[in-house]
């Protein structure tokens, strides 16, 4: 089964960028995850196109960028040109995900639809063969170092059962309060995917963190 480990750069250090692409290059994480932030989907702002631009220069992974914007389809092929390698957008913040979903695809980019911890998870079961990924989110959009919510295992299982009744093999992957004491069981839930910010980032050896929630 395919584990990956996506780092969320919220948590890294913004006066030097440089040096965390560098450590995610070197490191075990086979994506870096962006957090994209508009303040009116999520109460809080985080960074847009000039960083995105700035971090593809300098990391060599691919970007797993998580919308949580409002009108997602207005930004996607900026996205894409900026060096998206995965999009990711919030059922919740459009009216049709399946024009969404061939849009990134169109851009010859991944597709990933995500929901927020109060809507259900059945909502997804029209998409699930249609996408590259599905976001669980295990916290509320908006910030990082947060507290897991444990409910999300129910979610992960639900999320399962309505893939193979579609037949569909989309990754799954999970977002927020993610670290090295939930991560083993989170990939024997079935995740592929674990995001994590603060577990990462605030680590004492950051690369070290990131084999180990690898091998946990
Ligand atoms: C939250 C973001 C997360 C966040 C995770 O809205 O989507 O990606 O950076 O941070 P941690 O891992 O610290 O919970
Ligand atoms: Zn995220």
């Amino acid at each position: 089964m395919t584990r990956i480990i996506s780092p969320s750069l919220l948590s890294a250090d913004f006066g030097n960028l440089k040096a965390d692409c560098e450590m995610i290059n070197s490191s075990e994480a086979e994506w870096l995850h962006i957090d994209v932030m508009d303040g009116s989907f999520v109460p809080n702002i985080s960074f847009g196109f000039p960083v995105l631009e700035a971090v593809k220069k300098h990391c060599i992974k691919p970007l797993d960028v998580h919308l949580m914007i409002v009108h997602p389809e207005k930004y996607i092929k900026r996205f894409a040109e900026a060096g998206a390698g995965i999009i990711t957008f919030h059922y919740e913040t459009v009216e049709n995900p399946l024009e969404i979903i061939e849009m990134i695809k169109a851009e010859g980019v991944k597709a990933g639809i995500t929901i927020n911890p109060d809507v259900p998870v059945s909502v997804l079961e029209p998409f699930v063969d249609k996408v590259d990924l599905v976001l669980i989110m295990t916290v509320f959009a908006g910030y990082g170092g947060q507290k897991f919510i444990e409910e999300s295992y129910n979610r992960i299982a639900e999320l399962r059962e309505i893939m193979a009744k579609k037949d569909a093999n989309c990754l799954i992957e999970v977002d927020g309060g993610v670290n090295i004491n939930n991560a083993g069981k989170l990939f024997e839930s079935g995740v592929n995917v674990l995001v994590a910010g603060s577990a990462v980032f605030n680590a004492p050896n950051p690369p070290q963190m990131i084999q180990d929630m690898l091998n946990t």
